[in-house]
């Protein structure tokens, strides 16, 4: 298949999407959402697959929800936009593997909403995370008033949205809102590194764990503690 805001790449197990959009710091159009839509088409068809990277091209990861675009939408239309990139980002927290994203520089709106829907962030120290939208007159559209506030708290996901403030590397790292922050140049190797260790061990248990976190994060103890049971056992089914 043949992209044009995204690169698509297989190798060892691991695909790399980069987005590809640079002069527009890789705003998310609708043409750019559809493109990753059917991005994860392909990687849960293709059975070399076990682990997606993210990244972007240039020296932003995803400056936003493509403002240009956006900006003569009717309510209508802002509401069908919204739902189709929280789709997408809901496609990909749910996606059966692992997700790590390598934010190697503005990660704004829909970026830090693209960054909080993936399983585990690695910074480069030049990134940049904020949710700007009420400077633009409108709330974050991709989930990120729920994401951010279960990332970091809900009083500092109220400060961050409220006040459209940027955040350095070090900060997102101190709120919790990435995991790991590293040079720029090693960016890419620590994330690859990782995603080796991951691949080194059983998938269908690195699978189950996910589904296990995702599933009881978003249900109360009891249920929860009944999902990692089952989980567990099916293990033994292996
Ligand atoms: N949408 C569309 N185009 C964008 C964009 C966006 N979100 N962000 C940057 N661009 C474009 C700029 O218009 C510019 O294009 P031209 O060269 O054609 O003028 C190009 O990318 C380079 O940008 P800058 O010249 O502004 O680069 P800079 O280094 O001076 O500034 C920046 C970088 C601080 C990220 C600045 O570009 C910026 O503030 N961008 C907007 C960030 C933002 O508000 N994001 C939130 C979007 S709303 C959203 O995401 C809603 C949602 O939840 C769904």
């Amino acid at each position: 298949m043949e992209f044009k805001n995204i690169k698509f790449e297989v190798s060892e197990n691991i695909c790399t999407i980069t987005m590809n959009r640079p002069k527009a710091l890789n705003a998310l159009n609708r043409s750019t959402l559809e493109e990753l839509d059917q991005a994860l088409d392909l990687i849960e068809k293709d059975n070399r697959v076990s682990l997606l990277v993210l990244t972007g091209e240039g020296k932003s990861f995803v400056a936003g929800a493509d403002i240009v675009e956006m900006m003569d939408k009717t309510p209508g239309e802002a509401a069908s936009f919204s739902k189709f990139g929280a789709d997408v980002f809901r496609r990909i927290e749910k996606l059966e593997m692992p997700v790590i994203v390598a934010v190697n520089g503005f990660a704004l709106g829909g970026g830090c909403e693209l960054a909080m829907c993936c399983d585990i962030r690695i910074a480069s120290d030049n990134a940049k995370f904020g949710q700007p939208e009420t400077g633009l007159g409108i709330t974050p559209g991709f989930s990120g008033t729920q994401r951010l506030s279960r990332l970091v708290g809900i009083g500092r996901a109220k400060e961050l949205i409220f006040s459209s403030r940027i955040i350095d590397a070090s900060e997102a790292e101190k709120t919790g809102l990435v995991n790991r922050v590293v040079s720029k140049e090693e960016l890419m190797d620590t994330v690859y590194q990782l995603a080796k260790e991951i691949l080194s061990k059983a998938q269908i248990a690195v699978r189950y764990s996910k589904e296990a976190i995702n599933r009881g994060y978003e249900t109360d103890m009891n249920t929860a503690m009944g999902i990692e049971k089952n989980l567990f056992s099916l293990c033994f089914a292996t």
